[in-house]
């Protein structure tokens, strides 16, 4: 299969851990909620609780409200009632896949405003890292924030932009957009410097080293910088890109990016490091709430 050797390719690794056999044309799978045994159980809900008690002061507000409503925290979810909860929200739905799908199939899925989500869970002594994304990451980073309407439009567009991006040879710079934004994005509000990013909000250590470390860069969100700036897989950032509100996500990439991408492609990427003349590089931001904490 082509699409499974780019995928290895793509994967860490080199191997993927998921069960593709059952998956259909879309690449998705039943979710066998009763298959789960109960110390998988278990283990979600100490990722869980981990998590959960960083989040204050930390992660945005409105995904610890987002993810509050999800009611997750004492079993692996079941994605038709999580599904139930979305549609009512805003018409997102939950897929399960069997782990990292082709390009074209995600994009499409997040088009037509279907989240697939890993079906499989990581074992325990992958608490605090893991190299693919499995059910823990998927869901607990990513889902509660398509609740959002203006998150899920913005989701949605990407996943057109994906399928556009695809024959102009942009998904390198489509690719930095996401990684700086849906996986490690900051965003700026009324409450302070907060995380948002999937990749962020379900790592223990990315979680504080990103606000709270003065080794990366935060710069202020701007869109032709982000699609130039390369990223690292294998650690925390180096750079966090800072946008003030998920509107200013939305409207900053609702321009059409054909003529973006012929421009990126004439330019040298920058290293992950970069900070450019005249940049501004917010500084930590240490919240009473988690001062407080962590001397708890
Ligand atoms: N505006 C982008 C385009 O024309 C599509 C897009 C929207 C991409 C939102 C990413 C996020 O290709
Ligand atoms: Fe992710």
């Amino acid at each position: 299969e082509a699409f499974l050797q780019s995928l290895k390719e793509k994967s860490a690794g080199g191997e993927l851990r998921g069960d593709y056999s059952r998956a259909d044309a879309q690449y998705v799978v039943e979710q066998d909620w009763d298959s789960y045994t109960e110390a998988q159980h278990a283990l979600w809900r100490r990722l869980y609780q981990r998590q959960e008690r960083l989040l204050p002061g930390r992660a945005a507000r409105v995904f610890i409200d987002s993810l509050a409503r999800l009611d997750a925290r004492e079993r692996i979810p079941r994605f038709d009632q999580i599904s139930e909860i979305l549609q009512r929200a805003t018409g997102w739905r939950l897929v399960a896949v069997p782990g990292l799908v082709p390009d074209a199939v995600f994009f499409g899925h997040l088009a037509e405003r279907r989240f697939p989500v890993t079906v499989w869970l990581r074992k325990p002594e992958e608490f605090d890292y893991i190299v693919e994304p499995d059910l823990f990451h998927d869901f607990f980073g990513h889902v509660p924030l398509l609740s959002n309407p203006t998150f899920a439009d913005h989701l949605q567009a990407y996943g057109r932009g994906g399928l556009k991006a695809m024959g102009l040879d942009g998904l390198p710079y489509l690719a930095r957009l996401y990684w700086y934004t849906i996986e490690f994005g900051l965003i700026q509000d009324s409450d302070g410097l907060r995380a948002y990013g999937a990749g962020i909000l379900s790592s223990g250590g990315e979680i504080v080293h990103c606000l709270s470390s003065d080794k990366p860069r935060r710069i202020p969100f701007e869109l032709e910088r982000v699609m130039r700036t390369l990223y690292r897989i294998d650690d925390y950032q180096d750079t966090y890109f800072v946008i003030r509100s998920f509107e200013q996500l939305f409207e900053d990439t609702t321009p059409d990016f054909t003529p973006i991408y012929a421009r990126l492609a004439q330019l040298p990427p920058l290293p992950a490091d970069t900070l450019l003349p005249g940049e501004t590089n917010l500084p930590a931001e240490k919240s009473a709430a988690h001062q407080a904490q962590d001397r708890a």
